[in-house]
């Protein structure tokens, strides 16, 4: 089994796991984004189980640690729209996207904090998603939260949000994807939780190669000019 590299971007401030595919087997990759503050904690065990499931099926997985140093929220400046990516480059927003651009597939996994995603993720999906969702269109996407004892239910729900309003199909799993625990240790013992990731991780394997392989035969669906309306009338 390869071992997994460490490219650490930003002196530290966040970094980048990834472990190649299995010898001989395809050159798709899933990237797994972890929102948590603590790159050892109970979201990246969540993340491990979902990422050893999928390289376990041939698929090349990386995980993105967003970091503990402040990411800054959307100013709604709309300079995303010229330039393809977000104006501030100084947090990890812009990499990330062009990490998740590349990839075939996006998990994205979150402590839950007051019954939501913790602050710096959200500030960097808000970014990442408003500035790049076309580049992230029709890649299968999975959200994963992990909490001690109550809300994932709607922390689940607004990760899915930024995934079904970018055209990405959404992996299933046998439940919704939550782990239970506040250590890596009682996450582990959360045996049902980890069973619900390591079929997230399949699944979402299954997708990647059967959309890998409908590529030349079944197209894209054509988008519609876009209409908006604003609730005004
Ligand atoms: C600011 C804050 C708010 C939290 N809010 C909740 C909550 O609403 N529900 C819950 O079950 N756990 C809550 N927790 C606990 C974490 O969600 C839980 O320990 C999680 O598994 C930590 O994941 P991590 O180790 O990847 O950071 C909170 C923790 C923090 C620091």
């Amino acid at each position: 089994m390869a071992e997994p590299h460490v490219i650490e971007y930003f002196n530290g401030s966040f970094t980048k796991t990834s472990r190649g595919a299995k010898k001989g087997v395809t050159a798709m990759k899933v990237l797994l984004i972890n929102g948590s503050p603590r790159k050892n904690g109970c979201t990246s065990t969540a993340l491990s189980e979902v990422a050893g499931e999928i390289w376990a099926q041939g698929i090349e997985t990386e995980v993105f640690h967003i970091g503990n140093r402040p990411i800054r929220g959307c100013q709604a400046c709309g300079r995303c729209r010229a330039l393809g990516h977000c104006v501030f480059s100084d947090d990890p927003v812009n990499a990330c996207l062009e990490q998740a651009a590349q990839a075939d597939g996006l998990i994205v996994g979150s402590p839950v904090y007051f019954a939501g995603i913790n602050g710096a993720l959200g500030a960097l999906l808000d970014r990442m998603f408003y500035a790049g969702n076309a580049l992230l269109a029709y890649k299968p996407a999975g959200a994963v939260v992990s909490c001690r004892r109550g809300g994932a239910g709607s922390a689940f729900d607004r990760l899915n949000k930024y995934f079904t309003i970018s055209n990405m199909p959404v992996v299933p799993s046998q439940y919704w994807n939550a782990v239970h625990g506040n250590s890596p240790e009682e996450v582990r013992q959360d045996l049902e939780g980890l069973q619900i990731m390591r079929t997230l991780g399949r699944n979402m394997a299954w997708l990647v190669k059967s959309l890998a392989a409908a590529k030349d035969i079944v197209p894209r669906p054509e988008a519609e000019v876009r209409v908006r309306t604003n609730f005004i009338r």
